[in-house]
């Protein structure tokens, strides 16, 4: 039997993981520590969000202050450290309001990789300038351009004497808010293929008098083990994925939240526009289209968790929106869902999912080299192709 190779490693810098695929964050609560314990365990990056914003009922009533909320991140991070030895990671946004405060505690916790998203992460917290003490973790910004990641190279570079230790690149098929304008999100110029081109160009131009080499992960519309492989032969060291992870029995959110996945056909999958001013995909329910006739109210919100929601135009509030969601309580919100949610089919174990995504894999580089090898042969000698081809 032909011995089929199986997945690369990523390296992080000295943070060395057998499966090269970052479990993407998912707020409200879709990705906390019992998602990402399950993740880790298989090798990859297991990703908790620090999405407990202000207001929801993630652990009852008590969630409501700033120091309730740092206690839950906290007792989540240790929770999935006493379910593996895996690699976990945060995902902060840089909206929040409280950034700084979830970026300490995770630094506090030792957790490997913080990922930075929703924002240029331009300030970094000043405990980082104790180097050593922080040395373990690596800082990952999220990027939807790669003049996002040129300007988070040359600041970090001048302000903080560092590099990022890897970058997201998370294209317009990815679910959650977005990083592009609407009008970008179906323009090829603008899909993950070039962005992830023009970023390993950026960053190679940007590093290469520090000599320093990050790792470039691919985000955003990925889902079989063939779409792995053919970002990893675009150049990504990684892929990071989160809408099939939510169709798994360790998904952090309710049953309902996955079912909305399993009952979605392909015009179920929505752009909206979210009161943060962003742009965002989600599967299309009643809550939004209530939302979107105009029937919902705009509140008056004593909370003030994004620094960009605007409130006074908000038509719901999108902490509360996505928090019932995660509760199962769809007339009360929505679930965020990357373009591929249509394709979920059933729930399973995040280990079998990572068996079927390493068994695609190898096929799909299975595939790949024996089209080469044909045409290597077509090109050297003089045969006659079967018919159809070899596709
Ligand atoms: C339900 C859901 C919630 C998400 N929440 C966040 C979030 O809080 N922060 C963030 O940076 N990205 C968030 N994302 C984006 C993912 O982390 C990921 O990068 C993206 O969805 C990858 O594309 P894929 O879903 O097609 O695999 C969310 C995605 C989904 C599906």
């Amino acid at each position: 039997m032909y011995n089929l190779p199986h997945f690369p490693k990523l390296n992080i810098g000295d943070l060395e993981l057998s499966l090269p695929i970052i479990q993407g964050g998912m707020g409200v609560g879709v990705s906390l520590s019992s998602l990402a314990s399950a993740v880790a365990e298989e090798g990859g990056v297991g990703v908790i969000s620090a999405a407990i914003i202000n207001g929801v009922e993630s652990v009852g009533s008590s969630t409501k202050s700033l120091k309730a909320r740092l206690e839950f991140l906290r007792q989540e991070i240790r929770r999935s450290r006493r379910l593996t030895d895996g690699a976990i990671g945060v995902n902060i946004l840089v909206a929040l309001t409280d950034y700084e405060d979830y970026f300490r505690v995770s630094l506090e916790e030792g957790v490997e990789c913080i990922f930075l998203g929703a924002g240029l992460p331009l300030k970094l917290p000043e405990m980082l300038a104790d180097r050593g003490a922080f040395a373990h973790t690596k800082l990952i910004p999220i990027v939807s351009s790669a003049r996002a990641a040129r300007l988070i190279i040359k600041t970090w570079a001048k302000k903080y004497l560092r590099v990022p230790d890897a970058f997201v690149v998370e294209g317009p098929l990815a679910g959650g808010h977005l990083g592009f304008k609407p009008e970008q999100i179906d323009d090829p110029a603008f899909d993950l293929e070039h962005l992830l081109a023009d970023v390993l160009r950026v960053a190679k131009e940007e590093l290469v008098d520090s000599g320093a080499r990050i790792p470039i992960i691919a985000a955003g519309g990925i889902y079989s083990g063939g779409d792995i492989d053919r970002f990893m032969e675009l150049g990504a060291a990684g892929v990071q994925m989160a809408t099939r992870f939510v169709t798994t029995y360790e998904c952090d959110a309710s049953l309902r939240f996955k079912l909305a996945y399993l009952e979605a056909g392909p015009e179920d999958i929505v752009i909206i526009k979210s009161p943060l001013g962003l742009p965002g995909r989600a599967v299309e329910n009643e809550f939004l289209r209530s939302a979107e006739r105009g029937e919902r109210a705009p509140r008056n919100c004593p909370w003030k968790c994004m620094k960009s929601c605007d409130q006074r135009s908000a038509r719901y509030c999108i902490a509360e929106a996505l928090e019932n969601a995660r509760l199962g309580k769809l007339d009360e919100g929505f679930t965020f869902a990357g373009s591929n949610a249509y394709r979920a089919d059933t729930i399973i174990s995040v280990a079998e999912l990572v068996r079927t995504l390493s068994s695609e894999y190898r096929l799909a580089v299975f595939r790949r080299m024996l089209v080469a090898y044909w045409e290597r042969l077509k090109a050297g000698r003089r045969i006659i192709e079967p018919q159809g081809g070899l596709t």
